[in-house]
């Protein structure tokens, strides 16, 4: 069922207060390092600006400061990367709720406003009624676009849709949009990319799309784990020994229902992630002892691209092997730029694969690159994110 949308409601003259995944990386200058978040949340930004509200009031978290004031994580970098992007000034406070930033708001003449790191009161992330009470005393309107936050049932996400007219914003309803389609009724045929260090973290998204997928392309460390599980040699690569089971229960489980699971048929080995000595594009899928493996290798990536290449939706969620590392990353960054050429819809599903997606140029050229990290993988599992549900459905 379609969600309100920002689109369907009155703003004018209206306090408008929006919760936005503002969680961005700094370095230790506290620059921000990546503002993709920010750049994400500017459409709704500019809408809600465009209907003339009375003000509009951001609000989010930074890290997680544990319900304390940590200096480091105050918004105030976002505050200044936000007015430089909407080219005008933001009011942004030391605080979120009282009745002092009420006061600071209600005499500024500022129409944008940032409230401060929500976490530094431990009330948010306990999910206080009453300090939902408070922030939603500051405005008539909620907006959620916060897909990233949207698995937290936390004050500003869900408790405060209960004081207020609520709906969602643009970010929040494309993230749905794709991510929804790729879960419910992909174009088939409909391939999964998996990667990423752990079986653990998947099996939950593997459980999800076993009736609608046709094929599991599998990389990155867990690939290790499924050769194992197979019997075959993985050196001193990382394996989860107590996760073996889990991995033939997913084969058991594709072949029950018909998916092929593809694992590398090669793969880049070092004796050493840093200053190896030894380095190797293996002949086939096992990996010699005392090596281990660290990207897939160039007869898989091939492989992996005639797969593709006849796919109509591909939903990519985890990395094929170390890619921070440029020495590691040819497969995840041949696979990044291959589908972005592809005639298929592409949805990225955030945190390590999305940073890959914008590493290496292509995320513009992709159909989506989720906003989310762990949000994202919850919405994949087939779960319902709190964030989302406390919306009410249009009629
Ligand atoms: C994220 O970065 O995944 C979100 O901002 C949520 O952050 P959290 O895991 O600290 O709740």
């Amino acid at each position: 069922m379609a969600k309100v949308t920002v689109r369907d409601v009155d703003l004018k003259n209206k306090r408008v207060i929006m919760r936005a995944d503002f969680n961005v990386p700094l370095n230790e200058k506290l620059e921000i390092t990546d503002d993709s978040r920010i750049k994400a949340a500017l459409e709704t930004i500019k809408y809600i600006l465009s209907r003339q509200p009375a003000k509009l009031i951001l609000m989010s978290h930074l890290g997680r400061p544990k319900g304390k004031v940590v200096d480091s994580l105050r918004l105030t970098p976002v505050g200044e990367r936000l007015a430089e992007l909407l080219g005008e000034p933001v009011l942004k406070l030391d605080d979120c709720i009282g009745e002092e930033v009420k006061k600071q708001i209600d005499s500024s003449s500022r129409r944008v406003v940032l409230l401060e790191n929500l976490r530094f009161h431990p009330e948010e992330e306990k999910g206080d009624e009453d300090f939902a009470r408070q922030l939603a005393l500051l405005a008539d309107v909620y907006v959620n676009d916060a897909f990233g936050t949207a698995h937290r049932a936390h004050a500003s996400t869900t408790l405060i849709a209960k004081f207020l007219p609520s709906c969602i914003g643009f970010l929040m309803e494309k993230e749905v949009l794709y991510l929804g389609k790729a879960v419910t009724s992909p174009d088939k045929p409909f391939m999964a990319i998996l990667g990423g260090a752990k079986v653990s973290d998947k099996i939950g998204v593997v459980d999800n799309l076993i009736d609608k997928v046709d094929k599991i392309l599998i990389g990155g460390a867990m690939a290790y784990t499924f050769l194992k599980a197979r019997g075959i040699e993985t050196g001193s690569s990382r394996v989860e020994n107590d996760k073996l089971g889990l991995a033939k229960e997913i084969f058991q489980k594709a072949r029950d229902k018909n998916v092929s699971i593809l694992l590398p048929l090669d793969h880049i080995c070092v004796d050493a992630v840093d200053k190896p000595q030894t380095r190797q594009n293996t002949e086939g899928q096992a990996i010699p002892a005392g090596l281990m493996g660290v990207d897939v290798g160039s007869r898989t990536i091939e492989e992996f691209k005639r797969v593709l290449s006849l796919a109509k939706t591909v939903l990519w969620n985890g990395p094929l092997g170390i890619f921070e590392k440029p020495e590691y990353a040819q497969g995840t960054k041949q696979i990044a730029e291959y589908l972005a050429q592809i005639d298929a819809t592409v949805v990225v599903g955030g945190g390590d694969s999305a940073a890959a997606a914008r590493k290496f140029g292509v995320k513009d050229k992709l159909s989506h690159v989720s906003t989310g990290g762990g949000a994202s993988l919850e919405f994949l599992e087939g779960r319902e994110l709190p964030g989302i549900a406390v919306i009410p459905d249009k009629n």
